[in-house]
């Protein structure tokens, strides 16, 4: 397994980027709203793991909830696996809990899909699996 990225909840990305690109001279690699989780969200390329921005982006999302409750801070960290359907099938196999139970297609051409924080040692965690690896291997089968 490889760390992809962390997600960091903030209130305003304008604000934390400004942190970003003054202190340390990054700028995003993209920008984009990801309805289905009703966030907006910021790529900030950082060499090796990314850095994730998350902003809401409906009053009433959970990323807001997250924020009145936690305030700004660690989100999640997202970890990179060979095969998603396989990794979700553990998870549920096991007995733990994913947030959601069908996998999701992320803005930034990956597969995706939550473990539950209660189930993973109070960390958010994020399971991916970039989209282009999954169909080259479909086209080897
Ligand atoms: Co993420």
């Amino acid at each position: 397994m490889k760390i992809d990225h962390i997600g960091i909840a903030v209130r305003s990305i304008e604000r934390s980027l400004e942190f970003y690109r003054e202190v340390l001279g990054a700028a995003p690699s993209r920008r984009v709203v990801v309805a289905q989780e009703g966030v907006e969200a910021a790529m900030l390329p950082a060499g090796g793991p990314r850095i994730e921005l998350l902003q809401p982006a409906a009053a009433d999302s959970p990323l807001a909830r997250f924020l009145e409750k936690r305030g700004e801070g660690i989100h999640h960290i997202a970890v990179e696996v060979d095969d998603l359907d396989a990794a979700a099938a553990a998870v549920r196999r096991s007995g733990r809990r994913l947030v959601t139970d069908e996998i999701r297609i992320g803005a930034e051409n990956y597969r995706y899909v939550f473990v539950h924080p209660k189930d993973a040692g109070g960390v958010l965690l994020e399971l991916i699996e970039p989209l282009a690896r999954q169909s080259a291997g479909k086209a080897a089968r």
